[in-house]
């Protein structure tokens, strides 16, 4: 592993470094980082014009908006040269005094802990620092109320893209979900850590993907911590498992079961490209809610709407996207879903989804405003957060059990023709409102185990409600409160949030191929897709289902 390059003076920093020799701590943690070491450089061309793109002394109609002392972060848009349209962006702020953002030097990595593992000193530092975020007066951007706000305006449509009508900015549903949420959280613990002296101040992760994580982990409720919130789902807290499906099966053993089939699926046999794990493209002009990732649309949305309370209007705090930054406890979930991206990144077998890249410039070049921990206005780009180890931090290294989770094969086999009886063709259905169980048959691209994907189409959804449905093909068995079988294929859900005109068309892509693996599909040229609403009443209408031939095929297995 090569030094960390450490060619030129660095941005000032409050931070005190108790060594002055830069030395780049081991990335000891998952085993596939180490090998990454070597890509670490800081480089410094971007001190010279540091200050160049601020100060456009445009007053945006936003920031107005939402008052000064407020938040200004929010999306304008600029052209990106060489796009084939224009990332989110922005180019005003009435503060004059943008700074574009240089990743510091990494002089000693930080590890993010599981929550539910953390030391007593660790706990006392915690609220020490969330005490004091408390405390900051109210118009310091760094205080807890404004962090909170920032989600808010990033996420519920609080800004509309300019000269576009009534086109929201939302970084849900879409490619930027990852990249922002990196960012927020960056910031936000720079924040905690230099309100307690700390600069090695790490967050905890929620660690909802171990069977040892799926309780709201203990440190987050006691009522006289500065980390509580009261609301949250009163019959959620522990020891209530965290139930990522929303099945609401009432046996514990089998909600584990359940979130480990998941965890599998949304990680590893669900998605065929880069895109079915990030969430589909969104520029300029295009309208919001693209299509989400399977990890943002399954665990992330569960653990949102699952800790919500139930006692208040619209789910708040974190069942909703405007609250959702109210409760400590969203920076904790939202870590676990960080380090889900890293895994995915770094850790897990690339077979399944050959390049996990995105080259795209209207990706790279999408960026985002936060204050930084001096109160600075920083602009940050989605390129500068694809390593989390160049940003300074790695995650506790913990068991992955779902890893290998793949569900029993089904050995009898689909009996498609006996179910498929009652099941109606799927050109003669949709669209259709899906407020109870569906059964279709849907023709597949090949006979028997082809490589294929099951598109869903024009879902469009009422954004205020919680939405979610679970697709399975050929599921004979009736229990749809279990999904640890191979006739799970994986879930819509969405997080209730305001958009301009409430509604949303979006759609998704579920692998069927190594499914096919699990399961008996014979010859047949039809399989029997069950959907299965687990909201109440209607809000979801789903315009079509089709079986295509995976574009993207993975290199053939080394035999
Ligand atoms: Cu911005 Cu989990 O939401």
């Amino acid at each position: 592993m090569a030094s960390l390059h450490l060619p030129c003076a660095t941005t000032p920093s409050s931070q005190t470094r108790s060594s002055s020799r830069p030395v780049f701590a081991k990335p000891s943690h998952f085993i596939t980082h180490a090998k990454r070491g070597h890509r670490l450089q800081v480089s410094c061309a971007a001190a010279e014009n540091q200050n160049d793109s601020s100060s456009q002394g445009k007053v945006d109609r936003r920031n107005m908006l939402l008052g000064l002392g407020g938040l200004y972060g929010a999306s304008n848009l600029v052209s990106a040269p060489g796009a084939s349209a224009n990332p989110i962006n922005r180019r005003s702020s009435t503060s004059a005094n943008i700074v574009d953002y240089r990743l510091p030097p990494v002089f000693q990595m930080k590890t993010r802990p599981s929550a539910h593992r953390v030391s007593p000193e660790y706990i006392f530092k915690y609220n020490m620092a969330m005490d004091r975020m408390r405390r900051l007066p109210k118009d310091d951007p760094r205080s807890f109320m404004q962090q909170a706000n920032i989600h808010c305006a990033y996420c519920n449509g609080a800004y509309d893209q300019p000269g576009q009508g009534t086109l929201d900015l939302q970084v849900h549903n879409s490619w930027l979900f990852f990249p922002f949420h990196r960012w927020y959280l960056y910031f936000y613990e720079r924040i905690l850590g230099k309100l307690i002296g700390d600069p090695t101040f790490a967050l905890p992760f929620w660690n909802w993907d171990n069977p040892k994580g799926m309780t709201i982990p203990p440190i987050f409720v006691d009522p006289k911590s500065a980390l509580y919130d009261e609301k949250r789902n009163q019959a959620n807290l522990p020891p209530a498992v965290v139930d990522l499906g929303m099945t609401r099966n009432p046996d514990p053993l089998q909600v584990v079961a359940n979130n480990l089939t998941i965890m599998y699926n949304e990680m590893i046999r669900g998605n065929s490209d880069v895109y079915d794990f990030m969430g589909q493209p969104y520029r300029e002009g295009t309208p919001v809610n693209p299509g989400p990732g399977a990890s943002e649309r399954g665990s992330h949305t569960a653990v949102h709407v699952w800790v919500g309370d139930p006692r208040q209007p619209t789910g708040e705090d974190l069942g909703n996207f405007y609250s959702a930054g109210r409760d400590p406890l969203f920076y904790c979930h939202h870590a676990n879903v960080d380090r889900m991206w890293s895994l995915w990144q770094y850790f897990l077998p690339s077979k399944t989804v050959p390049d996990k890249r995105i080259t795209d410039p209207d990706f790279l070049n999408a960026a985002f405003l936060f204050y930084d921990e001096n109160a600075q206005l920083v602009r940050v780009t989605v390129k500068d957060c694809l390593d989390n180890l160049r940003m300074g931090y790695d995650y506790e290294r913990i068991d992955l059990p779902w890893l290998d989770y793949r569900p029993p094969p089904q050995t009898v086999a689909a009996r498609v023709t006996r179910a498929g009886k009652s099941a109606s063709k799927a050109e003669t259905v949709f669209p259709l409102t899906l407020d109870k169980i569906v059964r279709v048959l849907v023709p597949k691209t090949k006979k028997g185990k082809a490589d294929e994907l099951l598109v869903l189409e024009n879902i469009s959804v009422d954004t205020t409600k919680f939405l979610k449905f679970d697709v399975f093909i050929n599921d004979e068995d009736d229990n749809i409160a279990e999904l640890d079988k191979a006739a799970y294929v994986g879930t819509y859900a969405q997080v209730p949030h305001k958009t301009a005109n409430k509604s949303a068309t979006t759609s998704i892509r579920l692998k069927l191929t190594d499914l096919y693996d699990d399961m008996d599909v014979a010859d047949d040229d039809t399989v029997l897709v069950t959907l299965v609403p687990r909201h109440q009443g209607p809000g979801v209408t789903i315009g079509g289902i089709k079986i295509i031939e995976n574009p993207t095929p993975a290199p053939p297995k080394p035999s």
